[in-house]
């Protein structure tokens, strides 16, 4: 069994998806300390965001591109099996003998005017809004639109629609318009028989949490019920291109047709539905009841990225003569663990095998997660990298540690739900003022040791640079018995 040394420990953190990119805060100037649990909840979340705000590197190495250029579709004549599809330049005239449906010459249903449902942006919870549109539908990606074509003359009615999940990125905003009559509609180069998503790159993506929080989840929910034949619409690729090359096979276990780059899309194309944006229903997790066209949960989600991934591991099971794994996750810069030899001996003598790997900075999301579902329990300081968890089998447990200073709202709010929700054991441990830095940097009469309610009062910044920027030295006689909890509820299976 190996423990880390402090030499391997960057290349560690960093393949774990939590140092690679600089940490850095934006704090919002709405974020004024609210109280109604709703509030306090947002507000918690809001923290979160930005806690896990990281800055993307924009280096896109030449086979990250040439990777991109091959998947996606952009120009690429799609055929599926059952339909005919032809992708012309604007302007060219489509032959239309083997084309069964044309838009502007036959309407996807002649007398129906189709429908449009928006939900509004919902600003207590920082949430964009988003729009299910049916029908004879245009997009236009220079204009970034979707329009819908009525059959017989209708009111016009038009939504602004972020195409990314948290409300004030600074993306170009989608146009849903419902037409008013066919005259203003202009005539498909592509006509496609399936549906599509179209969503957004951007925002907090770079952010391991956010990626399958803020897109992934929402994704897996908006596009499961197509069983692939959906064609996805993704915006602000320019972003971070190597986005799409990270999650190639999450994406394509979701749509066999690839993706459309959006904003240099110069084609119209033809759409029976379209969903305008992504519905985030639950912080890196499912709500079941809302999940279209079938019940959904998130240990649905996490089933998928195994199979997708082919993790081996879909449940734990315990073998009479091998310990449990335990994994335990080192950050780079806040929040480490500065005695985590000792923590790795408690744990070895909690009954784990204390594993930390060296995995390379430049490995894939898939590797990486096959490394995480080959163990049996995560152990982290409360950040992005305990997102790992989503690849832990259904039964390991996931261990947050809690920084000092009133952090167990947002900490769980992040981690203890999901984790639950994906079949996973929750467990904390919160640090007491002297495991914490500040104590020894602030002193013990600091009102952020002796009043951390008055920090929260002052506002995001003030809780950021007092409890999001300490260290932990974990008494492990304290932290024994958590220990001991997740090595008797691995045994229990
Ligand atoms: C798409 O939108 C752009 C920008 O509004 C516009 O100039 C262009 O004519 C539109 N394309 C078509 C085919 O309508
Ligand atoms: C560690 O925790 C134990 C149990 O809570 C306590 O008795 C002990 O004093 C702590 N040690 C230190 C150094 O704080």
């Amino acid at each position: 069994m190996t423990t880390t040394g402090s030499s391997s420990r960057k290349q560690q953190q960093e393949a774990m998806g939590m140092s690679c990119c600089e940490e850095r805060e934006r704090p919002r100037k709405s974020c004024a300390p609210v109280h109604a649990n709703a509030g306090f909840a947002a507000g918690v979340l809001f923290a979160l965001l930005v806690y896990f705000l990281v800055r993307q590197q924009t280096a896109i190495s030449a086979a990250t591109t040439a990777a991109l250029a091959q998947w996606s579709t952009v120009k690429q004549l799609i055929r599926a099996p059952g339909e005919t599809q032809l992708i012309k330049a604007p302007g060219e005239i489509l032959v239309t003998s083997d084309v069964h449906r044309v838009a502007d010459k036959q309407p996807i249903q002649d007398t129906d005017n189709g429908k449009v449902v928006c939900t509004t942006e919902d600003r207590s919870r920082g949430l964009s809004g988003t729009c299910e549109v049916e029908g004879d539908i245009r997009t236009n990606g220079t204009a970034l639109s979707v329009s819908l074509v009525p059959a017989s003359w209708s009111e016009r009615h038009e939504w602004m629609i972020s195409p990314y999940t948290r409300s004030g990125q600074s993306l170009r905003v989608v146009t849903v318009t419902q037409l008013q009559d066919r005259a203003a509609a202009p005539p498909c180069t592509v006509t496609h028989t399936m549906p599509a998503i179209l969503f957004g790159i951007g925002g907090y993506v770079g952010n391991y949490w956010h990626e399958y929080a803020d897109i992934l989840v929402p994704l897996f929910v908006a596009a499961r019920r197509y069983h692939g034949e959906v064609t996805f619409l993704v915006s602000n690729i320019q972003h971070m291109p190597r986005w799409l090359v990270k999650y190639r096979a999450l994406l394509q276990g979701l749509s066999k047709y690839g993706v459309v780059d959006m904003d240099r899309d110069a084609y119209v194309r033809c759409f029976p539905r379209v969903s305008v944006g992504l519905r985030l229903d639950k912080d890196l997790s499912i709500v079941p009841e809302l999940v279209p066209g079938a019940r959904l949960t998130m240990a649905d989600f996490t089933r998928f990225v195994r199979e997708t991934y082919a993790l081996p591991r879909g449940a734990v099971t315990m073998e009479p003569y091998k310990k449990p794994r335990l994994l335990l996750i080192q950050r780079a810069t806040s929040r480490q663990f500065l005695n985590e030899p000792e923590i790795a001996r408690a744990a070895e003598a909690a009954g784990f095998e204390v594993v930390v790997t060296e995995l390379r900075h430049d490995g894939s999301e898939v590797e990486q997660a096959r490394v995480v579902n080959s163990f049996d329990v995560v152990l982290g300081v409360h950040g992005a990298g305990l997102t790992n968890a989503v690849h832990l089998p259904p039964g390991g447990v996931l261990i947050q540690v809690v920084p000092y200073g009133k952090m167990e709202p947002m900490a769980r709010f992040d981690f203890s739900e999901p984790a639950t929700d994906m079949g996973l054991k929750y467990l904390d441990y919160s640090v007491s003022a002297e495991e914490s830095s500040l104590l020894e940097k602030l002193g013990p009469d600091h009102p952020a040791i002796k009043d951390p309610d008055s920090i929260h009062r002052s506002g995001w910044t003030t809780m950021y640079q007092f409890y999001l920027m300490q260290n932990v030295r974990i008494n492990t006689t304290r932290f024994a018995p958590t220990l001991e909890q997740a090595f008797n509820h691995l045994r229990k299976q």
